[in-house]
């Protein structure tokens, strides 16, 4: 008989039977999957379990700090808060190319926990294992997409292995599930609604949603029109019937009129899907006056932004996110 439950209690095993005594750090994104897994962690290995969340300067509005104060606040998980807004940034400054922006988050994250566990080393807690929120559906896409001959469609920047020099094993506790089970696991956990109930975000964050070369001000900008953006999703009492909403900030410019003048600044896509598994999508069906709505708001309240697009690609051909 397969329950939630029971997965919980197997999972907590083994946890227990991988680590033995060891030492666990965590990259905490402060999605759903690696809370889930921070958190069944630490009912398997209490305090021998250090969450490291590095904040790469990707993540949406005020995320960073409510990521921060949950887990220490909330969880009471050991957690380190690694500022690494600077690194990325720079790394990432005058490349477009997708691939590219994916691989280098993803080495720069390999870079910042290698120097993290070095620390806790050296603080006499030396980490055996790296846990990663790693879900099924991250393990196959990486590898080939459903149809194709093993083509990579992503470099998912949490899955892939770390490098050797590293000498330390994967605890992924999520690695056989989807999704809608995560959140069930969650819930068994007894993580808050509000909190399982958040739409996916991926680890590169908003660099995958500045499509070309990511900048301070797109971001900033980005940053704004997507908090608006889920402002009037939550109003409108749509959150929870959608899988996934966000902003994208085209790398266009358009010709506008404000006033008296004319205006030449970014256009802003809406994206929001409905989904299972995030293996499939359909593109969500507003209403045109909840999506005339958001427009106005973003144009009038975001400087940078004076057009607003929705897209209208199901996966496939698309997919989620727009690189
Ligand atoms: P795509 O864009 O491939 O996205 O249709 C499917 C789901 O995966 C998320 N996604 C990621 N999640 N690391 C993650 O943790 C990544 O590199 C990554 N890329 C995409 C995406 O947000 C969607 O939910």
């Amino acid at each position: 008989d397969w329950t939630m439950a029971a997965y919980r209690e197997q999972a907590i095993a083994a946890i227990r039977a991988q680590v033995g005594d060891g030492r666990v750090i965590c990259a905490l994104s402060g999605g759903v999957d690696s809370s889930v897994a921070a958190v069944l962690i630490h009912e398997a290995i209490g305090e021998r379990l250090t969450c490291i969340f590095v904040d790469h300067g990707l993540m949406r509005k005020g995320e960073g700090e409510q990521v921060v104060s949950m887990y220490r606040e909330h969880y009471n998980i050991p957690l380190v808060h690694v500022q690494a807004q600077e690194m990325f940034l720079s790394a990432l400054e005058g490349e477009a190319d997708p691939e590219k922006k994916r691989k280098t988050i993803g080495r720069l994250f390999i870079e910042v926990f290698e120097d993290e566990a070095k620390k806790l080393a050296d603080a006499g807690k030396p980490a055996d294992f790296l846990a990663q929120g790693t879900l099924y559906p991250d393990v196959i896409e990486s590898v080939s997409f459903t149809g194709g001959p093993s083509v990579t469609i992503k470099s998912h920047h949490n899955v892939g292995g770390l490098p050797e020099r590293m000498k330390m094993k994967l605890v992924e506790p999520l690695r056989e599930l989807f999704k809608d089970e995560v959140r069930a696991l969650g819930r068994e956990l007894g993580l808050p609604d509000h909190f399982i109930e958040r739409h996916p975000f991926p680890g590169p964050g908003l660099a995958i949603r500045c499509p070309g070369a990511v900048t301070r001000d797109k971001l900033d900008i980005l940053r704004e029109a997507d908090a608006i953006y889920l402002d009037e999703i939550r109003k409108a009492g749509l959150y929870n019937a959608i899988w996934q909403a966000f902003a994208v900030l085209l790398p266009v410019q358009t010709v506008g009129v404000m006033g008296d003048g004319r205006t030449y600044e970014y256009v802003c896509a809406l994206r929001a899907v409905t989904s299972v598994d995030g293996m499939t999508a359909d593109f969500y069906h507003y209403d045109m006056e909840f999506l005339g709505r958001a427009a106005t708001r973003i144009i009038n309240e975001v400087r940078g932004i004076n057009r607003v697009v929705y897209d209208v690609t199901s996966k496939p051909p698309g997919t989620i996110e727009w690189e």
